[in-house]
C-alpha cells in the first residue's frame, strides 16, 4: 500500500531515518514540495549522508527516486549530490526530476536574504532561495526544470526576471545578479540532468496503475506549511497532506496510508510562536543530548517539551494513521518527563490548536510530567521491553492524539527501531 511519511512538527522530526526505515518495500519514492532546505540524513554502509533534494530512495537502484513538479530545484546543488552519491558507488540511473518543477535562480537566493533583512518579522529561512523561487510560481513567471533543456527559452526567461530583480535588489543596497554567471553552469546542469528530466505526472501515474508502491516523501514538517502553519514563520510550501496532489500530479486515490513523524520532545529552527520551547540550562542539556543542530544549516535548534496541542492539530488536518516516534532514548535517564497537555488562552483552558500568531502569543503552556525510566533504550527491539515507564509514556501520546504508536525510534541506526503490530 501507498504510504505518505511526514513531519508533524516543525520539521527535524528525523524523517530521513524513518524513510530509510520504511523505503525498503517501494518501487518508487516522490518528493513532492520544499527544495534543498531539508536536511535528511541517512547512513550508507558507514558514510552519514544529508541528502538535501534527492529523494532516500535514491540508494536502492531497484526503487525510482522522483523530484515531482510541487519541489524547487536548484539544479546546481541537485548535480552536486549526484556527483557525491556516485563517488560513493551509489548507482542513480533511476532517478527523476520533473520537467515542470520550478527552478531555483542565483538571484532568488539574494532576495531571500534582501527580504529577510527588510522584513518586519524575521523569518530566520535556510537562504536557499526557497520562498522567492515559489513567489516567482505563484507569481506566473518561474523558469521550469524543463527550460534548462533549451538555453533561448532559458535566457529569454531568465533576462526579463533578472532585470526586474536586479532593480529590487539594488534599491535595498544589494549587487545585482548578471546572467552570465550563471548560464553557462545552468545549461551545464541541464545537460547532465538531460536524460533524468521527464514528465514525472505520466510517470507517476502509469506507474500507479500498474499497481506500484509508492512512498512519498515530506519535507519540513506541518506546521511550518504555508496555510496550516505558524504563518508567517512558515516555508512556502504544502508539507501537508495537500502538497502530495499538487506536488505529483497522482489523484487521491493513489495515498494510502500516512505515517506521521513526531519526536519524543520538539525542536524548531528559524523564528516563530514556541509554546513549549525550553531556555538556559535545561535547554542546553536537551539540545546537547539530542544534537540538536540543523543538517541544512548547522544552526542550534530551539527545544522544548514534547506539545500534545500541536501533534493532535497535525495529526487532524493530515489524516494521519499512525505515528513514527523519533529520539525516544534522548530521554533515558530523566526522572520525569514533562510535557504540553494543553494551553491555558485569556484564562480558558484549551487543547484546540490554532496556528495564528495571535493565538500562539497569548498561549501558556500547560505543563504535565509523567515518570521518566533509567537506563538506555537503545538496544531495546520489543516494546513489550521498555520500562513500563516509556510503554506509558507512549501510549500516553496515543490516547492523546488518537492514533497508535506504530513505530519507536530508539537510536540513529536503521536497526534501532521498535515496530509494533497494529490491531485492524
Ligand atoms: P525557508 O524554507 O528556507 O524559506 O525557511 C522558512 C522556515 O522554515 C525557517 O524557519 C526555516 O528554519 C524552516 N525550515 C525550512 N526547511 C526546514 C527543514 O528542513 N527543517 C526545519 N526547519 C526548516
Amino acid at each position: 500500500m501507498n504510504l505518505l511519511v511526514m513531519g508533524l512538527q516543525w520539521g527535524d522530526e528525523g524523517k530521513g531515518k524513518a524513510i530509510d526505515y520504511l523505503a525498503g518495500n517501494f518501487d518508487v519514492v516522490v518528493r513532492y514540495q520544499g527544495g534543498h532546505n531539508a536536511g535528511h540524513t541517512v547512513y550508507y554502509g558507514d558514510h552519514k549522508v544529508v541528502l538535501h533534494l534527492l529523494p532516500s530512495g535514491i540508494f536502492s537502484p531497484h526503487t525510482a527516486s522522483v523530484i515531482g513538479n510541487g519541489v524547487v530545484v536548484n539544479p546546481l546543488q541537485l548535480v552536486e549530490e549526484l556527483l557525491h552519491l556516485q563517488s560513493l558507488g551509489v548507482d542513480t540511473g533511476n532517478f527523476w526530476v520533473s520537467h515542470r518543477a520550478p527552478l531555483i535562480l542565483p538571484f532568488h537566493q539574494k532576495l531571500d536574504i534582501v527580504f529577510e533583512q527588510s522584513r518586519y518579522h524575521k523569518i530566520g529561512t535556510t537562504r536557499r532561495g526557497i520562498g522567492p523561487a515559489y513567489e516567482d510560481l505563484a507569481g506566473r513567471r518561474a523558469l521550469f526544470v524543463g527550460d534548462l533543456l533549451d538555453p533561448r527559452r532559458f535566457r529569454r526567461k531568465a533576462v526579463i526576471l533578472n532585470e526586474y530583480y536586479n532593480r529590487l535588489v539594488q534599491a535595498y543596497g544589494a549587487e545585482g545578479t548578471q546572467i552570465e554567471e550563471y548560464m553557462d553552469a545552468y545549461m551545464e546542469a541541464g545537460g547532465f540532468l538531460g536524460s533524468h528530466i521527464t514528465d514525472t505526472t505520466w510517470m507517476l501515474n502509469r506507474r500507479f496503475r500498474e499497481g506500484q508502491a509508492i512512498l512519498f516523501e515530506g519535507a519540513q514538517g506541518a506546521l511550518l506549511d504555508i496555510h496550516h502553519g505558524t504563518y508567517p514563520f512558515v516555508t512556502s510550501s504544502n508539507p501537508t497532506v495537500g502538497g502530495v496532489f499538487t506536488g505529483t500530479g497522482l489523484p487521491v486515490q493513489s495515498l494510502g496510508r500516512i505515517t506521521g513523524i513526531a519526536k519524543a520532545y520538539a525542536t524548531r529552527v528559524g523564528e516563530g510562536p514556541f509554546p513549549s520551547e525550553l531556555e538556559g540550562p535545561q535547554a542546553e542539556w536537551l539540545r546537547d543530548r539530542g544534537g540538536e543542530f540543523g543538517a541544512t544549516t548547522g544552526r542550534p535548534r530551539r527545544v522544548g517539551w514534547l506539545d500534545l496541542v500541536a501533534l493532535r492539530y497535525a495529526v487532524m488536518i493530515n489524516g494521519v494513521d499512525s505515528l513514527f516516534l523519533t529520539k525516544l532514548d534522548i530521554l533515558d535517564g530523566l526522572t520525569s518527563i514533562p510535557f504540553v497537555e494543553a494551553y491555558r488562552v485569556n484564562g480558558r483552558e484549551t487543547r484546540d490548536f490554532d496556528p495564528s500568531i495571535e493565538f500562539l502569543e497569548e498561549a501558556e503552556p500547560i505543563v504535565r510530567e509523567i515518570p521518566g525510566w533509567q537506563g538506555s533504550v537503545s538496544e531495546i527491539r520489543l516494546f513489550e521491553e521498555l520500562p513500563m515507564e516509556a510503554q506509558h509514556y507512549i501510549e500516553m501520546i496515543s490516547e492523546a492524539v488518537d492514533i497508535p504508536v506504530e513505530f519507536v525510534s530508539v537510536g540513529s541506526g536503521r536497526d534501532q527501531t521498535i515496530k509494533r503490530e497494529l490491531k485492524s
